[in-house]
């Protein structure tokens, strides 16, 4: 019988209580306690979830539970201090994406985790959605061939700001929330990047931070692949919350459209049709179902990793490759040049 791993949540707004559900859907740990300045939050999530304690503050958590790792799902400023707080008090850690505000904040956090012992990791779901691991799949089957090009785009129009009105007041919004993801993303297709160049655009005016990205990444790999972000548009066919890509390979090609569709084309073989949805959990929100999917696989992967089965792939040390790409976009963006990564 696997040890089932003891926990504590940091944070009980909007997407920890998904995060929660996902946890349940995975078994094996029990969550002991939730812990957010907002108490009225916490004992309401923790009433939802059957949580059986609740603080405010993470020093007198770490004090009087005995834990095997912490779950951070707060805002972005207190990523780093409650990281910090959690390597110090000997546990090891999950973080919610973006790691943190600036990139010597994301290595002193990787930094503290490793010199205390503690395993960190970020919790980096986009990868983990059915479509995408599928494309990868495909790739790594040889189906397309050397891939050269891509294209990988979340443009959308979804009022996002109803669920999470924290976002309008960001002043860095679509790279720092969303473009993560996809930047992510972009090297787990095809591995680390040599060189980008982005451009940011701010057209909804009554939010602080842009909402618009456009980066074109050069990967060490000779793959040239465009990343597009937007909150901004206006389309014929919402996606939200789908990721649609194309990936070019010197023997076909792979497009993965609206509702997962998957079209593989090889030379001179024609086309063919493959459908990759996302498994449904009664718990999710049909809006965010496939995203929610995903978290119960990251979960489960990072679960993996704690029991000591298979390395994760979401570790901290891997996601500060991630992290780099956030802040040259925005370096990028703002110097108006061609950034390498170190
Ligand atoms: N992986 C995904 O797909 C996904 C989706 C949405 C949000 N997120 C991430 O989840 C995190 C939380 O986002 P959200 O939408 O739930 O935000 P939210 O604003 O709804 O909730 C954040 C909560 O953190 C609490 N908090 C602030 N400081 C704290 C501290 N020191 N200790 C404990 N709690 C603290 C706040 O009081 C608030 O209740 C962010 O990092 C966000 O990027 C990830």
């Amino acid at each position: 019988m696997e040890k089932t791993l003891k926990f504590a949540v940091f944070g009980a707004g909007f997407w920890a209580n998904y995060q929660i559900s996902a946890w349940k859907q995975v078994g094996g740990v029990e969550l002991l306690a939730i812990c957010d300045p907002d108490e009225e939050k916490a004992k309401k999530m923790a009433e939802k979830h059957g949580i059986p304690n609740v603080y405010r503050d993470a020093g007198t958590l770490f004090k009087q539970e005995k834990l095997d790792f912490v779950d951070i799902i707060s805002s972005i400023p207190s990523h780093a201090p409650l990281v910090m707080a959690a390597a110090k008090a000997g546990v090891h850690v999950i973080c919610q994406k973006p790691m943190a505000e600036d990139y010597k904040t994301c290595q002193a956090m990787v930094k503290a985790c490793e010199d205390a012992g503690v395993k960190y990791f970020i919790h980096e779901n986009f990868r983990f959605q059915t479509p995408i691991r599928k494309c990868k799949q495909l790739m790594e089957q040889g189906e397309i061939g050397n891939p050269f090009k891509a294209r990988l785009t979340f443009c959308s129009g979804f009022p996002v700001f109803d669920n999470q009105p924290a976002l309008a007041e960001l002043d860095r919004f679509i790279i720092m929330d969303l473009g993560v993801h996809i930047l992510d993303m972009s090297r787990y297709l095809f591995g680390d990047v040599e060189k980008l160049y982005c451009q940011t655009q701010k057209i909804n005016p009554s939010i602080k931070g842009e909402d618009v990205a456009t980066t074109l990444l050069s990967m060490k790999s000779g793959v040239n692949c465009l990343v597009e972000v937007s909150y901004a548009s206006q389309l014929e066919q919402e996606t939200f919350p789908q990721t649609l890509m194309l990936l070019e390979g010197d023997k076909g090609s792979i497009r993965l459209d609206y509702n997962h569709h998957i079209t593989v084309t090889r030379k001179g073989k024609g086309s063919e049709k493959i459908q990759a949805d996302p498994p449904q959990y009664d718990w999710a929100d049909p809006d965010y179902a496939l995203i929610h999917s995903s978290v119960v696989t990251c979960n489960q992967s990072i679960l993996d990793d704690l029991q000591d089965k298979a390395a994760a792939e979401n570790s901290g040390q891997d996601n500060l490759k991630t992290m780099e790409l956030v802040f040259l976009s925005y370096k990028s963006s703002e110097t108006n040049k061609v950034l390498y990564t170190t």
